[in-house]
């Protein structure tokens, strides 16, 4: 690679964008689903079945020999416990992929009771192709998310794991995330040298992706 690694952002669908938008060789995902209180057009059931069928796109979208890793926290709702990793795991299945790790990523410290937001994130990776060598896997339980660029974002600490893991065991030359936000997953792979493809739907949001500097 020569020079500075590139961010390209597109303020658009993430679903159409993948659809019209085929992933190539070196491309590989990290990415957060949107939740259900960013998804106020939709019903809660609705969100549900928009969230799995939203992850199945995703890996679909994956290129051969390549991987996607999401980061998800659960929600509570009417009183009923809402995993997300359940939801990504459907959509993934239904695209072919098989789960090749999942780690827990602690928000509070173990024992420590959270109330309304769960303690820990989830972090998932998929794959089509690809195999983990479980002599070459790190740690399962992630003790800190670090810290995180705003309320909605993925932890540091969890994002340049994902991102190193995708550098190293998926050969990953540009990570794109379809659903950027302010563009957490972007500015760590540029800060790893990769490049980096980010998609959201909300303008400002956007803007603030293609300047975010960690
Ligand atoms: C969980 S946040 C991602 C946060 C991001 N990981 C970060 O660290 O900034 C999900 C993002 O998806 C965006 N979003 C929601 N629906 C979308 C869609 N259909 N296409 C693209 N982006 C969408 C939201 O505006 C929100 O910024």
């Amino acid at each position: 690679m020569s020079g500075a690694p590139s961010r390209v952002v597109h303020c658009q669908d993430a679903i159409a964008w993948l659809a019209h938008n085929p992933l190539t060789e070196g491309d590989a995902i990290f990415t957060s689903l949107p939740d259900a209180s960013e998804q106020k057009r939709l019903a809660f059931d609705a969100w549900q079945a928009w969230f799995g069928a939203a992850a199945e796109s995703v890996v679909r979208a994956l290129p051969a020999r390549s991987a996607a890793i999401f980061y998800q926290t659960d929600v509570k709702q009417d009183g009923a416990w809402v995993d997300k990793s359940f939801l990504v795991q459907r959509g993934a299945y239904a695209a072919g992929a098989r789960l090749l790790w999942h780690k827990i990523v602690c928000r509070a410290p173990a024992g420590v009771a959270t109330r309304m937001r769960p303690s820990y994130a989830h972090l998932l990776c998929f794959s089509r192709d690809l195999a983990e060598d479980p002599m070459q896997s790190g740690p399962d339980v992630l003790p800190e998310l670090g810290a995180m660029t705003w309320a909605r974002a993925m932890g540091l600490a969890a994002a340049d794991f994902a991102v190193q893991w995708l550098k190293d065991r998926a050969n990953a030359r540009c990570i794109v995330d379809p659903f950027c936000g302010i563009g957490t997953a972007l500015a760590v792979a540029n800060r790893m040298g990769l490049d980096a493809v980010g998609v959201e739907l909300a303008q400002g949001r956007a803007q603030k992706a293609r300047d975010l500097v960690l």
